[in-house]
């Protein structure tokens, strides 16, 4: 267990106490010791049945029938007031795709949570396919379990396009048009993915990265929510909850992503983890240094 306190962040100038956990546990174990309803937000990209290190591919039904016992879980858990966000690609065989996020909507439909959006998250970098259009976004499904929902818009606005645009007739002539926090950051997602030159890069082939979950943290949860990843890899949804004053638990099978996790907990207790910044412009290299 690592605790940190991290002075003056997001509340001005009240310390914001966060922890980061991790259980080396296959889930349904893990799930199984937590309490009901006491999870504010579930987190997750789990393994997409594709044969990478950390899986064994298996028929389809096989892999659904899997994910549902997890999902289950995931919605006894939740807190009425929370949220679930399974971040997912296709499962692919030989040439042909299968969108999990469109496979696995009826599987969270059946537990009558309520679809808010499905985020794309548009990424640069990933394999260049021969005999397809090469895949550059992957989706996260955000469900909630009640109308009543935890929800922060401001924290997560992004720079307007024109921030000092008014409104030029009617009553509110002369005034800023837009909000002057920023605008909405929309349904696509802009993030880079970790590949060998990101500074948060482990020996995880698909670790989150920290500012993607940080969004969905500052936006869907208060500051004292747990946070929960029942996939947890290398612990990033642990931290970007740990960053903001929340808890972030999880669990994770295999111990040398555990290690590394922990690894990472430490590092950021003692000021020394790297991390891509929210809100950084991504590289542009046809910009004077890449628009940074
Ligand atoms: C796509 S990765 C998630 C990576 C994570 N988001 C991160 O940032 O590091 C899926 C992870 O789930 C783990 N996993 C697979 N089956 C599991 C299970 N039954 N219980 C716990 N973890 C599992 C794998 O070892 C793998 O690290």
């Amino acid at each position: 267990m690592h605790q940190l306190r991290i002075d003056g962040c997001d509340t001005g100038h009240v310390p914001i106490v966060g922890s980061a956990h991790i259980t080396e546990a296959d889930n349904l174990d893990y799930l199984a010791s937590i309490e009901s309803e006491s999870v504010k937000l579930v987190v997750t990209s789990p393994p997409y049945n594709l044969g990478k290190d950390y899986e064994r591919r298996s028929p389809l039904d096989d892999y659904l029938a899997a994910q549902t016992k997890v999902v289950a879980e995931a919605v006894r858990v939740l807190h009425p007031a929370g949220s679930i966000c399974w971040q997912v690609g296709n499962y692919v065989d030989n040439g042909e795709i299968v969108p999990l996020d469109i496979l696995l909507y009826d599987t969270f439909a059946k537990h009558d949570l309520k679809l808010r959006n499905r985020i794309v998250w548009h990424f640069g970098h990933g394999l260049h396919c021969s005999r397809r259009l090469s895949g550059r976004y992957e989706t996260i499904l955000w469900w909630t379990k009640t109308d009543d929902y935890t929800w922060h818009l401001d924290p997560i606005r992004v720079p307007s396009k024109y921030p000092g645009k008014r409104h030029f007739k009617g009553p509110r002539a002369g005034e800023l048009s837009g909000n002057p926090l920023g605008k909405n950051p929309s349904d696509v997602w802009e993030i880079p993915n970790v590949k060998s030159n990101h500074p948060e890069k482990t020996t995880h082939p698909c670790q989150f990265p920290i500012e993607l979950v940080e969004r969905l943290v500052l936006s869907m949860t208060d500051e004292g929510d747990t946070v929960l990843d029942p996939y947890a890899g290398v612990g990033s949804a642990q931290i970007a909850a740990a960053m903001h004053g929340r808890t972030g638990i999880g669990c994770e099978l295999d111990a040398s992503y555990v290690a590394v996790a922990r690894e990472r907990f430490a590092q950021l207790a003692d000021g020394t983890l790297r991390t891509r910044p929210m809100g950084k412009p991504v590289y542009d290299p046809n910009l004077p240094n890449g628009g940074h």
